[in-house]
C-alpha cells in the first residue's frame, strides 16, 4: 500500500493549483476536500492501519495537510459573499443604512448651548492657547509675581521654560484679546484650563471654562448685571432668580460673584443648593483698570465688564451630574443618558 506521503502528494499539487470562479466550485471542493466524507476524512480514517511508531509522524502529514486544504478555502472564501450578494439582489437606490453616530459630550453640549445663548447678544468667540506664559495668565492680569491671589490657583510649570505655565483659567485670553482686538470688543472665550488638585467628585486637574469680555464706551455695571440675567434666564429658564455678593479678583473692581437660585428645589432648600436655595456660578466685574492700562487703553475712556465661569459646574446644576469624574471617565452609560440634547 502506498505510504501517506504518497497518497497526499498528487492531492497537494491540485489543491495548490485550484482556482474557482465561482462559489460553486468553491463548495465543491470543500466537500472533495474538507467535507464529512471528504479526503482528509478519509485518509484520517486511515491511520489505524498505520504501525504506532509511526503514527506520530503520519499524524503531523495529515495535520499539514489539512491545513493547506483548509487555506486554499479560506484564500477564495470573498466568492461565497459574492454568491450571496448575486442572490439576494440588492437594490442600489435605495438610501444607505444610517450609521450610528456617538453622542455629543455633556460639557460640549452645554458649551455650545452657552455659545448660542451669548451669540445672540453680539458677542463672538475667541480662543487661545493652553500653554500660556506668566504675562497673560498672571502678571498682566493685575497678579504680579508674588501676589497672593496666585495661590488660589495651584499651577502646573512647564519645565522646558520657568516662564510657562498650563494656563490656570480662560481669563488669558482677556489679556490676548486686548492686546490684538481693536475696541470695542464683545467675546466668550470658552476653553479647557489646569490646576493642580488632587482628583476628587469635587476637584480635577484639568476642568473648562468660559470667560467673558466687553470692553466700550460707557459700559456699567448694569450692562453685567443684565447680561448675565439674560444668561441665566435662557440657560435655566424665565423664573431664574440672580443675586450678585460682593468678592475679590485682581483683575475686576469692584468685583462680584453671582449666585442663581436653586433649579432643582427652586429655593426651599436641597443637597445641590446646601439648603441655602442659591447656587454660586461665577466670578464678574468691571475691568480693572490697571489691566486697560497694561493694554495701552484709557480707562478714563473705555470702561468694561468681565466673567469667568465653570462649565463643569453649569452642567452639573442643569443635569444634576454630581461627581465631576464623570466627565473624563468615557463610560458609556453616563455618556448615552445625553443622547439627542
Ligand atoms: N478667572 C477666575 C477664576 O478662574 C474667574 C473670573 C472671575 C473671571 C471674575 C473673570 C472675572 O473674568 O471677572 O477663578
Amino acid at each position: 500500500m502506498a505510504s501517506l506521503q504518497e497518497q497526499i502528494l498528487p492531492y497537494e499539487q491540485e489543491i495548490n493549483s485550484f482556482n474557482p470562479a465561482n462559489a460553486a466550485d468553491l463548495e465543491q471542493f470543500r466537500i472533495r476536500f474538507l467535507g464529512t466524507k471528504g479526503i482528509v476524512k478519509l485518509l484520517a480514517n486511515e491511520m489505524k492501519n498505520v504501525p504506532p511508531e509511526g503514527r506520530r509522524e503520519a499524524g503531523m502529514l495529515l495535520n499539514s495537510f489539512k491545513q493547506l486544504a483548509e487555506g486554499r478555502y479560506e484564500q477564495f472564501a470573498h466568492l461565497k459573499d459574492e454568491g450571496n450578494a448575486n442572490a439576494a439582489a440588492i437594490d442600489t437606490s435605495l438610501p444607505g443604512a444610517p450609521l450610528p453616530i456617538g453622542t455629543r459630550h455633556p460639557l460640549r453640549i452645554v458649551e455650545n448651548r452657552i455659545v448660542d445663548i451669548f451669540s445672540k447678544i453680539g458677542f463672538s468667540v475667541a480662543t487661545g492657547p493652553e500653554i500660556e506664559d506668566d504675562w497673560h495668565n498672571f502678571t498682566s492680569l493685575n497678579m504680579p509675581e508674588n501676589h497672593t491671589a496666585r495661590d488660589m490657583q495651584d499651577t502646573f510649570y512647564v519645565a522646558q521654560n520657568p516662564d510657562w505655565v498650563l494656563r490656570t483659567h480662560t481669563s488669558s485670553v482677556q489679556a490676548r484679546i486686548l492686546e490684538t482686538t481693536p475696541l470695542p470688543v464683545r467675546v466668550i472665550c470658552p476653553g479647557r484650563v489646569y490646576r493642580n488638585e488632587t482628583i476628587s467628585a469635587r476637584a480635577h486637574c484639568f476642568f473648562h471654562q468660559f470667560e467673558g469680555l466687553y470692553v466700550d464706551k460707557n459700559v456699567s455695571f448694569a450692562d453685567l448685571k443684565q447680561t448675565l440675567y439674560y444668561f441665566v434666564t435662557e440657560m435655566f429658564g424665565p423664573d431664574t432668580k440672580v443675586r450678585f455678593r460682593p468678592s475679590y479678583f485682581p483683575f475686576t473692581e469692584p468685583s462680584a460673584e453671582m449666585d442663581i437660585s436653586c433649579t432643582v428645589c427652586g429655593g426651599s432648600g436641597c443637597s445641590l443648593c446646601k439648603h441655602t436655595g442659591w447656587v454660586e456660578i461665577l466670578g464678574c466685574g468691571m475691568v480693572h483698570p490697571n489691566l486697560l492700562r497694561n493694554f495701552g487703553i484709557d480707562p478714563e475712556v473705555y470702561s468694561g465688564f468681565a466673567f469667568g465661569m465653570g462649565v463643569e459646574r453649569i452642567t452639573q446644576i442643569k443635569y444634576q451630574v454630581n461627581d465631576l469624574r464623570l466627565y473624563s471617565q468615557n463610560d458609556v452609560r453616563f455618556l448615552r443618558q445625553f443622547q439627542g440634547l
